[in-house]
């Protein structure tokens, strides 16, 4: 990815952070958890996490910078982000406050709107949310087209979330255009062939929204396969406003994750539970939309793998909050601080497949999130408060 992110510091050596007073490694190698080192020290050298370990051990290095006993975290990992469109849909949010229904028909003004838009809006629009995630602690970011809807449209959203993601999901299946209506058919097969061609090249990932009033689980299938022959992994928008098909082919194909897991059945959990793939759950949409929260207990009791993003967009969650997120989750769907912070880092990691970033063992990108609180746990404690003090992301300071 380009550049997007202003250096704070520009020193290219070594930097120790000292005296973190809780260093929450979500190493793999400390077992289950959070891996909680106190009283600790990290180093990062070449873009990466070189050494930690206790505060008095501590290694010299070209720079040094004092968490002063503060809390220091893996860069969030938001698994799940729409940032190419133009405009905004601020009064369907209104609308919805006051008992409108949430059914993913305003997606086609944000079409209209990012239609028209310039490649260099579209730039800026991506810059800006990017952005802002990082001042809020996010090292991670996953970028989908789906409001472009033709071939060049599609291509154009791929390419440009290619220049400032870290990954990119092609989602041509997100909606059919006005053009095609009554014709869905016709367009997943469009989405499956000439306009997954032209996208596949700047994706790493391929999407479906399988959910009634989208995609079927037939179409969906079609998409999904024809994604992995062109050599995409899947992920899939699945359950999001009704019980349905959508976690089951998620499963099916080994999508990494499926996204939203809103309604779910006793067999979607078990398929989950059994399967590698993630339930990411996106609270910021149920926040925004005023659906009932996914049952996030319910699939970790049954052994599920659960990652929270913000599944920032201008229209079902304009939130790019991963903080807002973790303390939703814990409020309101009953996961403990420890968990929710885990799935906003280490879970992230795992629904993208992941295995250098979400957590901060050696070897680890130096994603390095500085808490201005003392643990993780004031995240949701102290909910809407800005608690990023410093971050760091492949070793460069951006904020
Ligand atoms: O993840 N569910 C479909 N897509 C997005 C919403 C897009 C929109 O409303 O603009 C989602 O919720
Ligand atoms: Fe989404």
């Amino acid at each position: 990815p380009r550049e997007i992110l202003p250096r704070v510091s520009t020193g290219t050596g070594s930097t120790v952070i000292t005296n973190i007073g809780e260093l929450v490694t979500n190493d793999p190698a400390t077992g289950s958890g959070l891996g909680i080192l106190r009283d600790a020290a990290l180093v990062m050298a070449d873009g990466k996490i070189a050494w930690t370990g206790p505060a008095a051990d501590a290694p010299a290095a070209d720079a040094s910078f004092d968490a002063a006993g503060r809390a220091v975290l893996p860069g969030f990992v938001d698994s799940h982000a729409h940032l190419v469109f133009a405009g905004e849909r601020a009064e369907e949010f209104a609308a919805r406050m006051s008992g409108q229904k949430y059914d993913g028909g305003g997606i086609r003004t944000t079409v209209e709107r990012t239609r028209v838009a310039s490649d260099d809006d579209l730039r800026a629009n991506v810059r800006r949310l990017i952005g802002e995630m990082a001042r809020q602690g996010t090292t991670t970011v996953e970028c989908k087209s789906g409001y472009g809807l033709t071939i060049e449209q599609e291509e154009r959203a791929v390419r440009i979330a290619a220049e400032f993601a870290d990954e990119v999901t092609y989602l041509g299946a997100h909606v059919v255009p006005a053009e095609y209506q009554g014709d869905t058919a016709g367009y997943a097969r469009l989405a499956a062939t000439d306009m997954l061609a032209v996208c596949a090249p700047h994706a790493r990932w391929v999407d479906v929204f399988c959910e009634q009033g989208a995609f079927d689980a037939d179409q969906a299938r079609e998409i999904l396969r024809a994604g992995i022959a062109a050599g995409l992994r899947p992920r899939v928008h699945a359950n999001q406003l009704t019980e349905g098909p959508g976690v089951q082919v998620a499963v099916e194909v080994d999508a990494a994750s499926a996204d939203h897991c809103t309604f779910l059945s006793d067999a979607d959990v078990d398929a989950l539970a059994s399967s590698r793939t993630v339930a990411t759950l996106l609270p910021g949409v149920e926040f925004s939309t005023r659906q009932p929260y996914p049952d996030a207990r319910r699939l970790l009791d049954a052994g599920a793998t659960v990652a929270l993003a913000c599944d920032c967009n201008p229209g079902s969650c304009y939130s790019s909050s991963m903080a807002f997120c973790v303390a939703v989750a814990v409020r309101d769907m009953h996961m403990t601080p420890a968990e929710a912070v885990w799935s906003a880092t280490a879970g992230g990691a795992r629904a993208l497949r992941r295995t250098d970033v979400g957590h901060l063992g050696v070897g680890a990108r130096a994603d390095v999130h500085v808490l201005d609180a003392p643990s993780h746990i004031h995240l949701a404690y102290r909910p809407g408060v800005p608690q990023t003090a410093a971050v760091w992301k492949a070793g460069t300071q951006v904020r």
